[in-house]
């Protein structure tokens, strides 16, 4: 008998969605598979995203959240694709879950593995690994502001989008990034901000960063702007721990954190309610790549590095860790999709990856 069996909601969505999906949960199923019943996955696949969009004119049905909370967890594929605006197919599905089950803390590694071609000369001499935590409740993507003027003669319209940065959400992304880095063997905080330019909302950020170091004397801080991280995760690495930045910023950062790693189908996410009122979500840091989609080529190390952060949510570190082992193994050996310069399939990566278990 199983005696643990963890019920998740599967959205592949779109694209290379699906491809990376089928990945993690192969991974994850021979896993369970060897853990003579210990625990299992109870899988149940949800069909929204853009299909599900031109079909019922929305991204998921009118009930979804209600669907989803029940679940222990989420695990996501990609959204968007041509036909339907990105800004329609992000907040009707992804922002939508993230916002209403409150996945106020994402958390992005960057990871560098044996046997990929980093673009990074320091990546020879250095051993690196860090993680972006990003502020994923509100900043920039609050979703506040609005379009007027429309109807106004020609070039006339005028669009709001306003940043809102709280104390509470500052300050509990902080408190986050903190805890996170005295778990590391590095113990060091750095905070992206731009407070030279928003005068308003980053300099709270600042001030609520500042406090919180405070509380935690044995981690070392820093505070950079991010233009200047952008440069110094090209020409430091080595200096970064845990990065904590807002929402926009920590977007842009963590696809140049998985492009420095090799590529974008490496980085792994987890969007996460650390209270656990509502179940977390899990899901690799790139979109649907449509231009690769349906060849069977996606690289599915992002989404099952993501099921591997899934594990750790659930107090499974030891096969988190086997995972992680396995992907290392995999790479190392020469078991690589083509956007990391190998000719293997997702299908091939995925099946060495478990070989590798
Ligand atoms: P993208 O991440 O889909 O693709 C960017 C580049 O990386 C492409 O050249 C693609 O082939 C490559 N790439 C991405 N994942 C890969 C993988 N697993 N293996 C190998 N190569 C991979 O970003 P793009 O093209 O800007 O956006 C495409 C769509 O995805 C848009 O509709 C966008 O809104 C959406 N998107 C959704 C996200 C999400 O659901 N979390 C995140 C980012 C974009
Ligand atoms: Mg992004």
């Amino acid at each position: 008998m199983t005696v643990n069996t963890y019920r998740i909601a599967v959205i592949p969505a779109d694209g290379v969605g699906a491809e990376v999906v089928e990945a993690g949960r192969a991974v994850l199923d021979a896993l369970a598979g060897a853990s003579a019943g210990r625990f299992g996955f109870d899988w149940h696949e949800f069909p929204w995203g853009s299909a599900y969009y031109a079909e019922h004119g929305r991204m998921m049905a009118e009930d979804g959240l209600d669907q989803l909370k029940g679940f222990d967890a989420i695990y996501f594929g990609a959204v968007g694709w041509p036909g339907v605006p990105d800004h329609v197919s992000l907040w009707g599905l992804r922002l939508n879950i993230c916002q209403n089950f409150d996945q106020w803390a994402n958390v992005r590694p960057v990871t560098f593995l044996p046997g990929i071609e980093s673009p990074l000369r320091a990546a020879d001499r250095a051993d690196l690994d860090w993680v972006v935590v990003r502020e994923n409740s509100e900043g920039e993507y609050v979703g506040l502001g609005g379009r007027t003027f429309g109807a106004r003669a020609g070039g006339s319209e005028v669009a709001v989008q306003s940043a809102l940065f709280t104390e509470f959400g500052c300050e509990r992304i902080m408190r986050f990034a903190f805890e996170l880095a005295r778990t590391r063997t590095r113990k060091k905080v750095s905070s992206v901000t731009k407070s030279n330019a928003q005068q308003y909302g980053m300099v709270l950020w600042d001030d609520v960063f500042a406090r919180v170091a405070g509380e935690f004397p044995d981690v070392e801080t820093e505070s950079v702007l991010v233009d200047a991280m952008a440069a110094k995760f090209v020409l430091r690495p080595e200096e970064l721990s845990v990065v904590v930045a807002s929402n926009l910023n920590a977007d842009i950062l963590s696809d140049l954190g998985s492009a420095l790693a090799g590529s974008l189908g490496l980085a792994a996410s987890a969007n996460l309610n650390p209270e656990r009122r509502f179940p977390s979500m899990f899901e690799p840091v790139h979109g649907s790549a449509p231009d690769i989609a349906g060849r069977g080529i996606a690289n599915p190390i992002g989404a099952i590095g993501s099921a591997a952060l899934m594990l750790d949510h659930f107090g499974l570190h030891d096969e988190a860790t086997a995972v992680r082992q396995a992907i290392e193994r995999t790479t190392a050996g020469g078991v690589r999709t083509r956007d990391v310069g190998g000719t293997a399939t997702t299908r091939e990566v995925t099946g060495a990856i478990v070989g590798n278990l």
